[in-house]
């Protein structure tokens, strides 16, 4: 899970790291009261979580209450590639010296924690890693040790800070390191962090994401964090079911068990799609291993809920579940969806007493529900539907 700004901020906060004021705001009105409230110059800052928020006119210098009414009329609505930003947050001005850029990230391919610095901040790291690779120094953290202060020298230097400056910095590397160990993050980004006229050093933008994989057991406050309002409906009531579900743009919903078949699913049906308008995969979703009726039932819900969708197609392989408890499921998740069940059903079952819960299935004759004998037919049938 990706953090805003001001939320990487309250957390860099939490852990003695080095921010400056801030208040986050959803209208003109408030932005103004809020840059009353801190008074002096502020920089009012889009929250959209993108990055070059600067570059698409998201970030703006206000050196008066008025200003920053004038600013945030500017930003907010706008669209900084495809994020509307409906709130900002309105930081204290920094007089900036000089501009950094730390990181620290879980790096998978080398099954290892690194942290990467460079004196040059302020530009896309994307661009700077591309364009002076040199400028980047990259060094790898042993995730049993981490980043303490003798680590967090030796990054320093690497990253050529000037010697006056290496202990400063080394001192905000190791409480940047709290945070990413302490939230079970696997980015902490910062960028640029800066060095003030006064001789401070700061994080003035913050990146973070969380181990969604640690917020139920060990982080159950990071729920707080979760943007629900901006999650797809349909994601989250699928989320709130426990199913593993993706929307996407096309027009027949697909149920199937695995996500390698489901995988499968999608091609074979997006290709079958060609043959008939056009049309394609409205949906992932991948009902595990035990596809029982209520399973089956909440998966139908959702992706009847779709009104992009005209047909579904469900493809399962009986495995350790017998197509026996799947046709069955089908069979009672049909009943227990009523009228809510409107669309034309195609299901292809294969595996595990597949000639068993074909004969469930033909003795239940549902008006909506057709079997098909393999993958390739199915996915045909469907799209053909979907495209009536
Ligand atoms: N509180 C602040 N005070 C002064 N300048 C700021 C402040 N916050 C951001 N800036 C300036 O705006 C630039 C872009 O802001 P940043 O928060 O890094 O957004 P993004 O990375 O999305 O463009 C920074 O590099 C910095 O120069
Ligand atoms: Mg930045």
């Amino acid at each position: 899970m990706d953090l805003y700004e001001y939320q990487a901020r309250d957390l860099f906060e939490k852990y003695e790291v080095p921010v400056l004021a801030g208040i986050v705001a959803d209208t003109p009105e408030e932005v103004k009261a809020a840059a009353e409230k801190l008074g002096g110059v502020v920089v009012v800052k889009a929250q959209v979580k993108v990055g070059g928020r600067g570059k698409a006119g998201g970030v703006k210098v206000a050196k008066s209450p008025d200003e920053a009414y004038q600013a945030a009329q500017a930003i907010l609505g706008l669209d900084i590639k495809g994020h509307v930003v409906k709130r900002v947050m309105v930081a204290a001005g920094a007089n900036i010296d000089r501009e950094f850029y730390f990181s620290v990230l879980l790096d998978r391919s080398n099954r290892s924690y690194l942290a990467m610095s460079s004196v040059e901040g302020g530009m896309e790291i994307e661009q700077l890693a591309v364009e002076k690779p040199e400028a980047l120094a990259r060094i790898e953290v042993d995730p049993l040790t981490g980043i303490d202060e003798a680590k967090a020298i030796e990054i320093a230097k690497a990253a050529n800070f000037p010697e006056e400056l290496v202990s400063k910095v080394a001192n905000v590397f190791v409480k940047l390191y709290d945070v990413y160990k302490g939230e079970d993050a696997t980015l902490v980004e910062v960028n640029p962090l800066v060095l003030t006229g006064e001789g401070d050093v700061i994080a003035l933008d913050g990146k973070v994401s969380l181990d969604e994989n640690a917020s139920e057991v060990r982080h159950p406050e990071h729920e707080e964090l979760e943007d629900k309002g901006a999650a797809d409906p349909l994601e989250a009531k699928a989320k709130a079911a426990g199913l593993n579900y993706v929307k996407l743009d096309g027009q027949v919903g697909i149920i199937g068990n695995g996500a390698g078949l489901v995988m499968s699913t999608l091609d074979v049906t997006a290709y079958a799609g060609e043959n008939h308008g056009g049309v394609k995969p409205a949906n992932f979703l991948d009902i595990g291993g035990g596809a029982n009726a209520q399973v089956m039932a909440s998966g139908l819900d959702v992706i009847l809920g779709d009104e992009q969708v005209k047909s579904v197609f469900v493809n399962v392989f009986g495995g350790i579940t017998s197509c026996v408890a799947v046709a069955e499921g089908i069979v009672k998740a049909l009943e227990i969806l009523g009228d809510a069940a409107s669309k034309p059903l195609v299901v292809r079952l294969d595996g595990n007493q597949v000639e068993e819960g074909r004969a469930i299935l033909a003795k239940a004759n549902h008006p909506l529900v057709t079997l098909a004998a393999g993958m390739d037919e199915g996915a045909d049938k469907a799209a053909e539907l979907a495209n009536a």
